[in-house]
């Protein structure tokens, strides 16, 4: 089975010095991988440059495809700031999009973002826009977008960073439950524990260490060197 993504000496640079540097890993099929590190270790940068948004070196794949075109349709993302995928009249409309692309019936593609809403906890928020609720609330709109058209990899960046107690628990609940391969980048090492089979620990845009979840976020020289503790 091909791999939702495959990275493979990756590196980009904004200006001097790079961002990123020599980055290879790959995301196998239903796997869960916490990308881990500080502020300013490239996680963002390396989402951006994963969907293609960013023109770096080396190789991205996504399920053996180069980003861009159709194989974009079977990845959902989360941005770290919801303003960049929330940006029509109502969360239901920007939530609906993606399967009003693809053809999908309005009142269907309503009803199931509807329910998408009422998972991430936004039921009677659906006809407000993005600009009307708290930013908590628009990181979970942004999670019921990327997951509306049942994507089969999943790239959510920081998607605990504004969220209360209880909208974490939940989430926990919604991830743990589908079979999606994801990329999670955040440094809620916590979150990673519960979530991720294996961490990638990234730190000023090299990969300090690939393994499984346990181990390498139980390792606190690692996570010191990273600036995660
Ligand atoms: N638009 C930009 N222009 C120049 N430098 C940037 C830009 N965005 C991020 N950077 C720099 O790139 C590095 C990685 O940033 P980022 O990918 O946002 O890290 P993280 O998501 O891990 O916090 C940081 O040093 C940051 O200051
Ligand atoms: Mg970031």
């Amino acid at each position: 089975m091909t791999a939702p993504l495959e990275v493979e000496d990756l590196s980009f640079s904004y200006d001097s010095p790079l961002a990123l540097k020599g980055i290879s890993f790959t995301v196998r099929p239903g796997e869960r991988v916490g990308l881990a590190g500080a502020n300013g270790s490239g996680k963002s940068t390396l989402v951006w440059c994963i969907l293609g948004l960013l023109r770096c070196g080396g190789s991205v794949r996504l399920f053996g495809e180069p980003p861009g075109g159709g194989v974009l349709a079977r990845v959902g993302v989360v941005f770290q700031n919801p303003e960049d995928q929330l940006f029509l009249p109502s969360i239901l409309d920007d939530v609906a999009l993606p399967l009003i692309n693809r053809e999908t019936p309005r009142t269907a593609a309503h009803a199931r973002a509807r329910a998408m809403l009422a998972a991430v906890g936004l039921a009677g928020c659906e006809g407000r826009p993005a600009a009307a609720l708290s930013l908590g609330q628009r990181k979970r709109a942004a999670i019921a977008a990327a997951l509306i058209d049942a994507p089969a990899l999943l790239l959510l960046d920081e998607p605990t960073a504004e969220l209360d107690g209880r909208s974490v628990r939940q989430l926990k609940e919604l991830l743990l439950g589908l079979d999606a391969a994801m990329l999670i980048a955040s440094h809620d090492l916590s979150f990673l524990r519960d979530i991720a089979l294996r961490a990638v620990v990234l730190g000023e845009g090299k990969i300090l260490r690939d393994g499984p979840v346990g181990p390498v976020l139980g390792d606190s020289a690692l996570l010191l060197d990273a600036g995660l503790i």
